[in-house]
């Protein structure tokens, strides 16, 4: 038995958002957000356009090049910090739209390593049960919704978009060498809870006049703190990976990290001593796309071809929570 990517597919909305056209919103300019965080432009839904609305289009493409259809789904999980609604799930909403009927749909709340998070679960699940074939695991932002545009802080960060995955359980018995999960470490640091939030709109702050005035229905963050953290958590992930599957840095043909900040990305490259050739990027035209954003670039990737078979890819991620986490992939293109 062995667990299997059948597909990719990722959407972004069509509107960029430019660091010019920010420049008109808040005190800033493109020079500081560029060389401070390798941002350019992001994309940013239309207001009618939901977070689910992302992910279905992502949802989509997956099972398109899956080559299955919604209703042969089991399991679909949706990670996301801006749901729809809090009740119900995302996932949920996904179900309606894409018509898979016969699945069993859960949100996953771990912000920027949603997607790391989701993987784990799902394929655990796969594994666990022989009732669960098919697993669509979608990670999915409308950050446009939560983010405070007087804020220039954090809004010049955050942009909207999906990614998804279509995993497969293969009992076919002939298929073990093609087992895509190798190695993950997936952590979580409580503590820091305050560093990374959206303040109101739960129990501790439920909605009011008051909290809509204060801002407190949008993201804040402590950058700086965040920044310092995300360096050490995501380096020590990736070489707690590495060491679980005996398996050296020079061996991984690529890495994909969490698109939080340029600045982040190549500190982590040069702590594993990996050259930039192989650390994937697209920070430059989306931004910080939170649980979207190791999707978005595990698609472009698989669609641009330069994935092969065989190759190991490392994918790290940091976000609220604190969370964060590694996972050593083995990459198979479908036949
Ligand atoms: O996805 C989840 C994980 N998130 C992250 O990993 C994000 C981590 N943090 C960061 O990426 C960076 O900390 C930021 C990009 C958010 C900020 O960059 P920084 O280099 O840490 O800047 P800073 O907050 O230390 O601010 C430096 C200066 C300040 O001015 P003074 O106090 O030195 O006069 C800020 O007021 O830059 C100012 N500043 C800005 N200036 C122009 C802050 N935001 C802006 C802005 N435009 N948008």
């Amino acid at each position: 038995m062995a667990i299997r990517i059948l597909g990719t597919g990722s959407y972004v909305p069509p509107r960029a958002l430019s660091n010019f056209d920010l420049e008109k919103m808040v005190e800033t300019n493109d020079e500081w957000i560029r060389t401070r965080t390798g941002i350019s432009e992001r994309r940013i839904a239309e207001r009618d356009v939901l977070t689910s609305d992302l992910a279905l289009e992502a949802a989509k493409r997956a099972l398109d090049m899956a080559g299955i259809e919604p209703s042969d789904l089991d399991l679909i999980s949706v990670a996301t910090v801006s749901p729809d609604r809090p009740l119900p799930s995302t996932s949920c909403m996904l179900q309606k739209k894409l018509g898979a009927e016969n699945a069993a749909c859960y949100d996953v709340l771990a912000a920027c390593s949603g997607l790391l998070y989701s993987i784990e679960i799902a394929n655990a699940m796969l594994k666990a049960h022989k009732k669960y074939r098919y697993a669509l695991v979608v990670g999915a932002e409308k950050l446009s919704s939560v983010t405070d545009w007087t804020d220039r802080s954090t809004c010049i960060l955050f942009g909207d978009g999906a990614g998804a995955l279509v995993l497969a359980r293969d009992d076919s018995g002939t298929e073990e060498d093609k087992e895509f999960f190798i190695a993950s470490k997936l952590g979580s640091m409580g503590k820091y809870s305050d560093l990374l939030q959206i303040p109101a709109g739960g129990s501790e702050n439920p909605a009011t006049h008051e909290t809509v005035d204060a801002h407190m229905h949008f993201v804040k963050m402590d950058g700086q703190a965040v920044f310092k953290l995300a360096v050490s958590g995501m380096v020590k992930a990736c070489r707690e990976t590495l060491e679980e599957a005996g398996v050296d840095p020079e061996k991984v043909a690529w890495i994909i990290p969490h698109q939080a900040n340029m600045r982040i990305i190549d500190a982590i490259a040069n702590r594993l001593e990996l050259p930039l050739e192989r650390v994937f990027r697209n920070i430059s035209k989306y931004g910080n796309t939170s649980s979207a954003s190791i999707g978005l670039c595990l698609d472009e990737l698989n669609r641009d071809g330069r994935l092969k078979d065989g190759d190991y890819v490392l994918l790290t991620a940091f976000g609220g929570g604190l969370t964060l986490g590694a996972m050593l992939i083995k990459w198979y293109n479908k036949k």
